[in-house]
């Protein structure tokens, strides 16, 4: 194990943000290191669950199946996102399956250990709510926006999500480096792929965005997300 780069990776998890290195020491120590491929289920939606995940390193989607079999992606996480922590906390199964989207590098913690972290660490138990409340706060924009009912409103909220999520800000434009695949972004918005195809270029043709390969660039993050979630 190499404990300087896993260190330096603990360190850069926002609920072990401010944890003093010996903390931080012995978090690595509680934990192990698993590589996942491109591709393959780290966890299936109704197993049941005793274990914490960190990514280390790449990005996973957060879906459901409906019972007609579609997907629905409800987000996607990377580098120092935390997954897992639903089952630990109330004991039911897993509430989504999480996949791996390239190849991913994943931390794992055990149940046992991580309540033992909550409760001798106030620090950790703040910021994992306050991660959670942003999470509740994402997921009733999606409902809100799932009720417009209009592509337009709908295939926005997730360009905004991904934005929030893995956007950077280059040149006073919020970019999106590698945007999903168009069916990974129908199953975010709960639409077809053509209607995502048809309303990123509307987007394009109306100035609000720019699209280059897999690149997409909002030209004005707020009034983009002054138009359309309102
Ligand atoms: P758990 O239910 O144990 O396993 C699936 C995990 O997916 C869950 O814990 C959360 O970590 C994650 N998850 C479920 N729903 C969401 C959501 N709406 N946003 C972000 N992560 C989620």
């Amino acid at each position: 194990m190499n404990r300087d780069v896993e260190t330096s990776f603990l360190s850069f998890v926002p609920i072990f943000s401010g944890l003093d290195e010996d903390t931080i020491d012995r978090i690595e120590n509680l934990g192990i290191k698993q590589r996942f491929k491109k591709d393959s289920t780290i966890l299936f939606e109704e197993e049941s669950g005793s274990a914490l995940f960190i990514i280390m390193e790449g990005k996973v989607k957060v879906s459901r199946v409906s019972s007609d079999g579609r997907e629905v992606i409800l987000t996607i996480l990377n580098d120092s996102d935390f997954f897992g922590e639903m089952s630990i906390l109330d004991g039911a199964v897993r509430s989504a399956s999480i996949t791996a989207m390239e190849d991913t590098e994943i931390f794992i913690i055990q149940r046992n250990d991580f309540l033992d972290l909550l409760q001798n660490h106030p620090d950790i138990s703040i910021a994992l709510l306050q991660e959670l409340t942003q999470r509740l706060r994402a997921a009733d924009t999606k409902i809100k926006s799932l009720s417009l009912k209009d592509a337009e409103g709908k295939v926005a909220t997730v360009i905004l999500q991904l934005a929030d999520d893995i956007g950077k800000i280059r040149q006073g434009k919020v970019e999106i480096e590698k945007l999903p695949y168009q069916h990974d972004l129908a199953n975010m918005a709960g639409t077809s792929r053509e209607t995502i195809s048809r309303t990123l270029h509307l987007f394009a043709k109306k100035g609000l965005v720019e699209l280059e390969g897999s690149k997409l660039r909002i030209m004005n993050y707020e009034k983009f997300k002054e138009a359309y979630t309102g």
